[in-house]
């Protein structure tokens, strides 16, 4: 396996690789969730490429930019691990100059969920995957569903701009106790990490519900919340979001438009616990994940 930090070598070395190329963008600090999109890119192309790059243009200010981990040898050995040819780690100055000006901004699909908490967050993850894109020219490039609205923005982005890209979706990967795997689980002390577990349980909460019959946005939402707030770490100021949207457009089901209808809708949650925030989602119309069973 090739490790490049500058654009013009690993170009050279993608170059000279015979076959079908799947890519796996990460932030690094690789864990089982990057696991699954690795093997999902062995499986569906010749060779794997993994870029491991924390880009600051995502992080709005005051987030967690600095503290983020960073683990460059210990990933690149499991990228190594996982069969895969190249991995690209770019400096930030490699990534941008100094003077960059242009970004790629996906309207409608931002204004829900994460969007309106995290100015320009999903400006930065669009601009930077543009790049990685035009930069590793794959086949197919792999995300996971556990970031649900990114993939949502990422497939209407490469859709809008005719990239020649296949997007794959990979399911969530979850502890054995529902919670999805993240590197921000790392922020959580052991008595939050306990609590933790309830943005899946709350949300198979809402998935019996919708599943018994309800169809109500506003009372599966209600039925979510009330169900984090047994929690101890989390109250209503901890609750940054729960809502019910669309699976493709990101709609918003509420007031006037609260009835789910044919087209289903998934359930996402956004939680401070600690210094973590929390991100989940799950798809009401569709089977429960294993590890949310007996929720
Ligand atoms: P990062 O948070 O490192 O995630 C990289 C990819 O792994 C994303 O597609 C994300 O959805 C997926 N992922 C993370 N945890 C997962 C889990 N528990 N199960 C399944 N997939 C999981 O998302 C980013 O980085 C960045 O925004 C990026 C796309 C790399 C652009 O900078």
């Amino acid at each position: 396996m090739e490790v490049h930090r500058d654009i013009d070598s690993f170009r050279q070395a993608r170059r000279d690789l015979d076959g079908t190329v799947a890519f796996v963008p990460t932030l690094g600090s690789i864990h089982e969730g990057h696991l699954a999109l690795m093997r999902e890119g062995r499986r569906c192309a010749d060779h794997l490429i993994v870029s491991i790059f924390v880009n600051p243009t995502q992080f709005e200010p005051g987030s967690d930019y600095e503290a983020y981990p960073r683990a460059l040898e210990n990933d690149c050995e499991k990228c190594e691990s996982l069969g895969c040819s190249i991995v690209f780690a770019p400096t930030e100055d490699e990534m941008y100059a100094d003077d960059h000006t242009t970004t790629v901004t996906i309207d409608g699909l931002t204004d829900v969920l994460c969007g309106p908490q995290r100015p320009g967050h999903f400006d930065g993850v669009t601009t930077v995957v543009t790049k990685l894109l035009n930069i590793v020219e794959p086949e197919t490039a792999v995300f996971g569903d556990k970031d649900y609205q990114q993939l949502a923005i990422i497939r209407r982005m490469v859709r809008d701009l005719n990239m020649p890209v296949d997007i794959v979706g990979v399911p969530t990967v979850r502890e054995t106790d529902g919670l999805a795997v993240s590197s921000r689980n790392d922020y959580l002390d052991d008595a939050q990490r306990r609590d933790a577990a309830a943005l899946s349980r709350a949300l198979a909460r809402a998935w019996h519900r919708f599943n018994e019959g309800l169809r109500d946005a506003e009372q599966l939402v209600e039925a979510a919340r009330h169900h984090l707030l047994t929690y101890d770490s989390i109250d209503d100021a901890s609750i940054d979001y729960v809502q019910c949207v669309h699976p493709e457009t990101l709609q918003l089901y509420g007031g006037k438009h609260r009835e789910i209808g044919e087209a289903g809708a998934v359930m996402a949650m956004a939680v401070h616990i600690g210094e973590a925030r929390l991100i989940d989602n799950l798809r009401l119309d569709a089977p429960l994940p294993d590890e949310l069973s007996d929720g």
